[in-house]
């Protein structure tokens, strides 16, 4: 399967990336300027060698010549971004890892667009894709270093049951990463919100944590 990235240039999409590839995934890392993609996917092979070979980096107008395209631009760009590549993305998948957080004081809070969520905005702009949403509380750090044991939970929300079931695969498909059905976009404000409460807690408890699920066998 082919994963392209835009914004792959940023901790989170350079990581995703990065872990992707050494799974056997095909990645276009995409960016606005195809020099600085080049740059950063240099500097992940330097460090990481062939496990990494499966990354070209690319602008991101290519990087959206893929079966699942990751969002992974700055948040408050992400509805931009979607609107600006609305007619490359007619008919795939689509995952917004947006959480868009302003921090007052030591508290982080969601900024939410009209339609509820960055997801459901983004579903709106681009109605003729497959918007899912995944990887909101994963630190960036957790991806990028593939020496790592991945410790991480992921819940993928999206309407269209293939698409969800689909990202969940690829989800899985990264060892150690669990990956859960959130159920259909309504959801994904849940998981928006929760990541300013996350990093709220981390910088109010110094601590460095992320989603893991307790219960389950
Ligand atoms: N960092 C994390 O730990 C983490 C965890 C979970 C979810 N997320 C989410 O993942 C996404 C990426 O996070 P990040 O920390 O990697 O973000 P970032 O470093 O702020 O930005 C990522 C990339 O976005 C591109 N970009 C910046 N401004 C843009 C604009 N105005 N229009 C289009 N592209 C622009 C840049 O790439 P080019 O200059 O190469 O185009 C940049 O390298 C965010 O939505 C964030 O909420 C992050």
């Amino acid at each position: 399967m082919r994963i392209g990235v835009l914004g792959a240039t940023g901790p989170a999409g350079r990581g995703l990336a990065a872990r992707l590839a050494d799974n056997g995934f095909e990645v276009l890392a995409g960016s606005r300027d195809p020099a600085k993609s080049a740059r950063v996917v240099a500097e992940l092979q330097d460090r990481w060698g062939r496990r990494v070979a499966g990354i070209r980096p690319v602008a991101n107008h290519a990087a959206c010549d893929a079966d699942v395209v990751i969002v992974a631009v700055q948040a408050d760009a992400a509805l931009a971004t979607a609107r600006y590549f609305a007619d490359q993305l007619v008919g795939r998948i689509v995952v917004s890892m947006a959480n868009n957080l302003v921090r007052r004081g030591t508290e982080f809070n969601a900024v939410l667009p009209p339609h509820g969520s960055i997801a459901k905005e983004m579903q709106a702009l681009l109605w003729r894709s497959k918007v899912c949403t995944a990887f909101h509380l994963v630190p960036a750090a957790e991806f990028v270093d593939l020496s790592l044991k991945m410790a991480s939970d992921v819940v993928a929300c999206g309407d269209d049951d293939g698409a969800r079931r689909t990202l969940m695969e690829l989800i899985a498909a990264i060892p150690d990463l669990r990956a859960f059905d959130g159920g259909s976009l309504e959801n994904a404000v849940g998981m928006e919100t929760f990541a300013a409460v996350l990093l709220t807690i981390n910088l109010r408890h110094k601590v460095r944590a992320s989603l893991r699920l307790g219960g389950i066998p």
